[in-house]
């Protein structure tokens, strides 16, 4: 308790998954949070449930691939609940799909809410922590780091916020912005990303240890037990706890690294 005690925090996706946990763990460290999404009945009850254990939060209904909309966020955070210091850039969508018969809109349409959005928020952070410092935390995946059958362009989507999040970290070191920059990579966590994008998973899809024979039929559990040597999916809590470690001084000196939490998926056969 207490990690983050004065740190105010901006957290994407914040109606759900591992957004909400997230936001609700930062908080108990003493964040003040501003928890942004297009889900507003999410946000709430996201807010609710850091206003019952005490913690300090302001929701903002946000689409994040909206340019203009992100100038104002950091505003809101800092009239709202001082100099934000730290950005989870976490809002995402999986859209699987054969390679053959994605379309190009599907394409553009991964690629705006997960890459631009991930480039507009960290462009809006450093704008506005360029001076006082801060961390800037973007939420990729294992599909950022091996390809997968059936989620190409998630996976493209996700390389894209591992190195984008890289060359983040180096240009603020080197022009003396006290900012860092980390990429969290996480395996499959019991979130409801699964149930959206699931009817198209694996559809005429050969199995691979990440997507395995008949994915679309499957829940985050089945899927967890069936690619992570653990036996089981991650809890969005085991997610939500890296995230803590990268906001907080406890991680001064490691930037712009790649952080993977996937119950061994992605450490060998
Ligand atoms: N759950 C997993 O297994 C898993 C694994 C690896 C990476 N991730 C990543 O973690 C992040 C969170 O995913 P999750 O599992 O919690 O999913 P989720 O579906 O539970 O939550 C995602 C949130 O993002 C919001 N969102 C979607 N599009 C948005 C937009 N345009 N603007 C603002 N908000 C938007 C949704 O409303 C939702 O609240 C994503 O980036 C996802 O790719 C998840």
């Amino acid at each position: 308790m207490g990690l983050l005690k004065g740190r105010v925090a901006v957290v994407t996706g914040a109606g759900s998954g591992i957004g909400r946990v997230a936001a609700v763990a930062l908080a108990k460290e003493g964040a003040a949070v501003l928890a942004t999404d297009i889900d507003e009945a999410g946000l709430k009850e996201t807010a609710d449930a850091i206003s019952a254990e005490g913690g300090t939060v302001e929701t903002l209904p946000q689409d994040v691939t909206d340019e203009a909309v992100w100038d104002t966020v950091m505003e809101v955070a800092e009239t709202r609940l001082g100099l934000p210091s730290i950005l989870v850039n976490n809002a995402g969508i999986a859209i699987g799909g054969a390679i053959p018969e994605f379309s190009l809109d599907d394409w553009k349409k991964q690629m705006s809410v997960n890459v631009d959005s991930v480039f507009l928020g960290t462009r809006a952070a450093i704008r506005k922590m360029h001076e006082a410092g801060g961390s800037i935390i973007n939420i990729s995946s294992v599909a950022g780091l091996r390809g997968a059958a059936g989620l190409s362009a998630y996976c493209a989507s996700k390389g894209a916020v591992r190195l984008f999040t890289k060359a983040a970290a180096v240009e603020c070191a080197r022009a003396g912005w006290p900012i860092r920059v980390n990429s969290v990579h996480p395996g499959i966590i019991d979130t409801p990303i699964w149930q959206k994008s699931i009817t198209r998973l694996g559809e005429g899809m050969p199995a691979s240890p990440t997507m395995p024979q008949g994915a679309n039929a499957m829940d985050a559990d089945t899927l967890g037990a069936q690619a992570s040597p653990m036996g089981r999916p991650g809890r969005p809590e085991e997610v939500a706890d890296l995230i803590v470690f990268l906001a907080s001084d406890k991680s001064s000196y490691i930037n712009g690294q790649e952080h993977v939490v996937d119950g061994a998926m992605t450490a060998g056969g």
